[in-house]
């Protein structure tokens, strides 16, 4: 039987609030406003409010359109303003959840959100928090602010009760940045509330833009479900990751080993080795229900080992990078090297925990002479310095002693790029469709271009491996460092943005 709460958040008129307007809470925002439902967008960050209110789009997958047109029919709008949470029917919590300095969980900026959320709490609402977090922290963490806001704002001087005054439940967020296929309104998306009635009105609200609700019995199941599949693809690519290596010791190509392995109709799932994890998701997410587990007393092996593995692979990479100039008999030392990619995955603007970032600074630490090009990162700054992106002429493909592929952006020209470097280094097996390329480097195919060709003597090509490009070799299954297990999917045609940084390439900070 459905309650009068449900049938107000399934048919009502309601307001909805996002807490956080960034790669999740903005696409969130989007789509509930485009479903009719009236937005109240809440950040701290000034650009961001003013540029939402501007009809402007800073996340990559949102285009500015449609936060335009919502912006022009009032149906969305953005706010630094927290006591405006008291006009929200639905209030959905989007902030960051990090790793501090030691690894461990932040949760400080959803104790923060928790605290603004309780501070405007009114019978009838419905909070749900999305951030990734650790099983337990919609019960132990934010259950208490809003307990402890609604202590004596009842009925009567009594005390706001979870499930009957206000509703609270866990919905993980599973965007998948640059994905064309899977959007926030497509993707199936787990809910688990508090209570019954909790989960019922949580359901009843998402329903209203969201195809397919998963409905689990508890907030941590919930929570728990997001790390499983974050997991899950964190061991996945550190298995093949340390395959490659053990392939790359073997003098094996890994690229036909996993091949002839997903030829298997059942039982097999293809994952691609590359230069490391990055993004806000696969590396971090895992470390939640580690130190979850440690308070438990409980290791978390597979975590850790996984963890292990995948760290490595940027400095593997670098070691590819020195191997190459070795065969040329030149140190890494003095080399001008031109890093290709900085993103942590294919076609998106996002450089948070990129391996790009390891490998330029390990490159420079050992003294190389190094410039990156990314159409979609003109800048970086991090801890130890800041880069601009390098214009990808003809020159400066020439002149680097050594390319080095990090990641395979769709705009790549990667015939050319292949053609006018003296050695590539190519993390991705994103050549692995030019015949040269084939032909020309380590059977291992990371070094494509210039080892001098070290396929061992006498061999011929391996059976059934054909010359031809456009196998199923693409550079896009590598969803290395990627949210998304739907390969190539995460792909997307499109043009490089316009603007090239023509700045210098290192500057000291
Ligand atoms: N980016 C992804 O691909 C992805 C995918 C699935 C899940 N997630 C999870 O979703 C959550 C959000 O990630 P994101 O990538 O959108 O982060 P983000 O950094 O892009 O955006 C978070 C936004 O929250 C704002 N913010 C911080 N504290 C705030 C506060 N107290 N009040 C209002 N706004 C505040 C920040 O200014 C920022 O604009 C994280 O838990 C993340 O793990 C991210």
């Amino acid at each position: 039987m459905l309650t009068d709460a449900t049938e107000r958040f399934r048919e009502g008129d309601i307001t909805f609030g996002i807490v956080g307007l960034g790669y999740v809470g903005l696409p969130l925002a989007v789509e509930v406003a485009e479903s009719g439902i009236r937005v109240l967008g809440f950040d701290v960050k000034e650009p961001v409010v003013e540029g939402v209110n501007r009809g402007e789009s800073h996340v990559q997958d949102v285009e500015s359109s449609r936060v335009a047109a919502l912006r022009d029919d009032g149906r969305l709008e953005a706010t630094l303003d927290p006591s405006r949470l008291a006009e929200c029917d639905v209030i959905s919590i989007c902030v960051p959840t990090p790793l501090g300095k030691t690894r461990d969980p932040d949760v400080s900026y959803v104790l923060a959100a928790g605290r603004e959320v309780a501070a405007h709490l009114h019978p009838g609402q419905l909070i749900v928090l999305e951030s990734t977090t650790y099983p337990g922290t919609t019960r132990d963490v934010v259950l208490p602010l809003l307990r402890e806001a609604g202590a004596g704002a009842g009925p009567e001087g009594g005390d706001l009760e979870v499930g009957r005054d206000f509703f609270l439940c866990f919905s993980p967020e599973r965007v998948d940045p640059g994905n064309p296929t899977w959007k926030t309104y497509n993707t199936p998306k787990v809910i688990g509330g508090l209570t019954p009635a909790c989960l019922e009105v949580g359901v009843a609200a998402y329903s209203r833009f969201i195809e397919t609700m998963v409905p689990v019995s508890s907030p941590e199941a919930a929570e728990m479900s997001k790390l499983l599949e974050n997991t899950f693809r964190a061991v996945n690519i550190a298995l093949v990751n340390e395959t490659a290596q053990i392939a790359d010791r073997l003098e094996v190509d890994i690229w036909e080993v996993i091949n002839a392995a997903a030829t298997k109709p059942f039982g097999f799932m293809k994952f691609t080795p590359g230069p490391g994890l990055g993004g806000h998701c696969i590396p971090i997410d895992p470390h939640y229900l580690s130190w979850k587990m440690r308070t438990l007393d409980y290791r978390t092996r597979f975590i850790e080992l996984a963890s292990e593995v995948n760290a490595e692979m940027p400095r593997f990479v670098v070691g590819k990078v020195q191997e190459a100039l070795n065969e040329v008999e030149k140190p890494v030392k003095g080399s001008q090297i031109l890093v290709l990619g900085a993103a942590y995955k294919p076609n998106i603007d996002d450089v948070r925990e990129s391996p790009a970032l390891e490998i330029l600074n390990e490159l420079e630490r050992l003294g190389a002479r190094v410039a990156y090009h990314d159409p979609y990162i003109p800048e970086i700054v991090d801890d130890r310095l800041s880069w601009s992106s390098v214009e990808l002429t003809d020159e400066a493909l020439a002149e680097a002693d050594c390319v080095v592929l990090v990641t395979d952006h769709d705009v790549f020209d990667l015939e050319r790029i292949f053609d006018l470097s003296r050695l590539l280094v190519d993390s991705r097996n994103a050549t692995g469709a030019i015949a040269e390329a084939r032909g020309q480097g380590q059977p291992q195919r990371w070094i494509v271009k210039g080892s001098g060709g070290s396929r061992r003597q006498g061999e011929a090509r391996p059976a059934g491996e054909s010359e031809q490009a456009g196998e199923s070799e693409q550079a896009g299954e590598s969803e290395q460092a990627g949210e998304s297990g739907r390969e190539g999917e995460s792909r997307q045609a499109g043009g490089a943005p316009e603007a090239e940084n023509r700045m210098p390439a290192r500057q000291p900070r």
